[in-house]
């Protein structure tokens, strides 16, 4: 197994998928290597038997797929930089595979576990997009997802993540949505994550913004909180120079060794 470079496993939010970490990987520091693959059933991965309502996917699912990603590149440990949904898979990935982990990102998620409310509407979706397609997915999540600034001036940052919305499969959207209803709660985990952790923010992130970052960032033992300015919960896609540069000067300061 390959030790010897810097690796960053980056991990994409619901119900996007690895492209969204494209500006990410092009502007990674010299000397790091970046992985962003699309989870199962999104993008252009397949989904397995099994995907829609009946299917049986967890955050574990999910993070044992990253695992076994990461052994088929011949990589030990990585840092493991998760968006949203990405983030619930990072604690998973944390709690079955922490030795493989070197150092954490934590963009725009929460630690928390759903309310009984959030995940009665995450199983009305799951039904509902079954019947009816993604395009109900993208009408409900779309003006939650940016900054007014993103909205104004970028269009076509709000096209492409409409887009990678519509393009996911109905049965993948209600599978993922039946794992995310039943992650346990991660906020026990907190104190125990002893390696170097990034958590990071849009300032205007209306679903996961600054008040979890700054909860998650107090319980971790080795945190840095980074708040992204104008950009809500898209912000590695919103305002990617700005999120680039924080990300940068964290890695360079983790210590020396993959
Ligand atoms: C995401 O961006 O991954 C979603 O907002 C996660 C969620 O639905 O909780």
């Amino acid at each position: 197994m390959s030790t010897a470079a810097n690796h960053i496993l980056f991990v994409h939010g619901f119900p996007f998928h690895g492209g969204m970490w494209r500006a990410q990987l092009d502007g990674l520091p010299a000397g790091w290597h970046g992985l962003a693959p699309d989870l199962r059933g999104f993008g252009s991965a397949p989904a397995g038997a099994g995907a829609g309502l009946a299917a049986d996917w967890t955050m574990d699912t999910f993070a044992d797929d990253m695992a076994a990603l990461l052994d088929g590149h011949g990589i030990e440990r990585a840092v493991v930089c998760g968006l949203s949904m990405g983030g619930y898979i990072s604690f998973a990935f944390w709690r079955r595979h922490g030795d493989r982990v070197r150092a954490l990102v934590l963009a725009d998620t929460r630690a928390g576990a759903d309310t009984a409310e959030g995940r009665a509407s995450r199983h009305a979706m799951a039904e509902e997009v079954v019947e009816r397609g993604t395009e109900v997915v993208a009408r409900a999540m779309l003006p939650k997802l940016f900054a007014p600034s993103t909205r104004r001036e970028k269009p076509e940052v709000v096209e492409r993540v409409r887009s990678m919305i519509e393009g996911t499969a109905p049965a993948t959207v209600a599978a993922a949505q039946r794992a995310m209803a039943a992650r346990p709660d991660s906020t026990p985990d907190l104190p125990g994550i002893v390696v170097p952790t990034l958590v990071v923010a849009g300032e205007q992130d209306a679903l996961t913004g600054p008040d979890e970052a700054r909860s998650m960032a107090h319980a971790l033992p080795a945190a840095r909180l980074e708040l992204i300015p104008d950009a809500g919960h898209m912000s590695p896609m919103e305002r990617p120079e700005a999120f680039n540069a924080v990300l940068g000067d964290w890695l360079g300061s983790l210590p020396a060794g993959g």
